[in-house]
């Protein structure tokens, strides 16, 4: 199976290192040094996650040539749902008029994107569905500290949505490789609103609602598992390095990419990166970014790309697929 058609958002407005620079102590360089982030998009207070998610998907199944009655089956893959249920998947099935699509939603974090298509794909090979949606779609700025100047530089808001559907053989999805390590979940977490510590007045004082990161161990955690779940599902795919063309990264940091692709042996020029102008859409990062190389025609038909995310959980995919529009 393959994608048979791509869509993006993100949010409306734009939230620069300077203005960052009024909110916490921290500066345009410091950012741009250690993160090479220098805006993100964030949405209103109006809008959540189901809206981003329904902008791109609009677009996806239009490059598509689909509508949503058309669909089997929506995943959504986030971290910030609308609301704890019904899932932002429901929310969008009535949404796109898919009324004979199954609908749920996939909790990977910054993975979440490669697990949907891992999912998702597991549909279409089987010949369970023929078309399914698999959108990444976040609104972490809802849930960002805007006190905690080593998390809130970090975050900006987007969806990015994939039509699946079955492609010749040789194209589309080669292979998938997915992990977890639940022991380290505790480095990067968000404490409260679950069943654990529930909502109360004490919760939303201790500011436990908002991102808790351990920013240095997830940076060497992210440094290593990149490059292994990247060189794993090329060895699956039964390619090598040279084979690729390109490498779509989880878009979380400048220093992370670099390194992965320093380690992949891979030159500047094949590594999409976009943090520069949105930071760090969790599971949005790489449908919007692979959306983008697309769309400018920098990812033609018969490249071979490679998709790699480490997240939250923790978590870590990465799929190899032959691009095949
Ligand atoms: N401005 C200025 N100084 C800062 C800032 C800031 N925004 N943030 C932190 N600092 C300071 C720290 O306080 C510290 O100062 P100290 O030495 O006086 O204590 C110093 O900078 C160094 O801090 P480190 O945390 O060691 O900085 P590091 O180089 O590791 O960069 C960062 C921090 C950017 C968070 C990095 O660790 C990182 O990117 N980690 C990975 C984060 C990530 O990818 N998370 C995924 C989350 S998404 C999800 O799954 C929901």
């Amino acid at each position: 199976m393959g994608i048979a058609g791509l869509g993006a958002a993100a949010g409306e407005d734009l939230l620069t290192n300077n203005d960052l620079e009024k909110m916490v102590d921290t500066s345009d360089e410091w950012i741009k040094t250690r993160t090479g982030i220098g805006a993100r998009h964030i949405t209103r207070p109006e809008t959540a996650t189901s809206d981003l998610a329904y902008q791109a998907a609009v677009e996806g199944l239009a490059d598509a040539g689909l509508t949503g009655a058309d669909l089997d089956l929506i995943i959504v893959c986030t971290v910030t749902p609308d609301m704890p249920f019904p899932s932002t998947a429901c929310l969008l099935q009535a949404r796109l008029g898919a009324t004979r699509a199954a609908a749920f939603d996939i909790e990977a974090a910054c993975s979440g994107f490669i697990y949907g298509l891992a999912v998702g794909g597991q549909f279409v090979a089987s010949r369970t569905y023929d078309t399914v949606l698999v959108i990444g779609a976040e609104t972490l700025t809802k849930i960002t500290d805007y006190t905690d100047r080593a998390t809130c530089v970090l975050f900006g808001d987007g969806a990015g949505a994939a039509v699946l559907r079955p492609v010749g053989e040789g194209e589309g999805i080669l292979s998938t490789v997915l992990g977890a390590d639940g022991s380290g979940g505790e480095l990067l977490m968000q404490p409260a609103g679950g069943s654990r510590l529930p909502a109360s007045h004490e919760t939303v004082d201790k500011r436990l609602h908002y991102i808790h990161m351990s920013g240095s161990d997830v940076f060497k955690f992210a440094v290593k598992v990149m490059g292994e779940a990247a060189d794993a599902a090329i060895e699956r795919a039964g390619l090598s390095r040279e084979d690729v063309d390109f490498l779509v990264p989880h878009q979380a940091n400048r220093r992370i990419i670099d390194a992965a692709a320093r380690r992949l042996g891979l030159p500047a020029d094949k590594v999409i990166v976009n943090i520069g102008e949105f930071g760090n859409m969790s599971s949005a990062s790489i449908p919007v970014a692979l959306h983008e190389a697309v769309r400018s025609g920098r990812i033609k038909r018969g490249d071979v790309v490679v998709l790699v995310a480490f997240g939250a959980g923790l978590t870590w995919g990465s799929t190899a697929l032959r691009w095949c529009r």
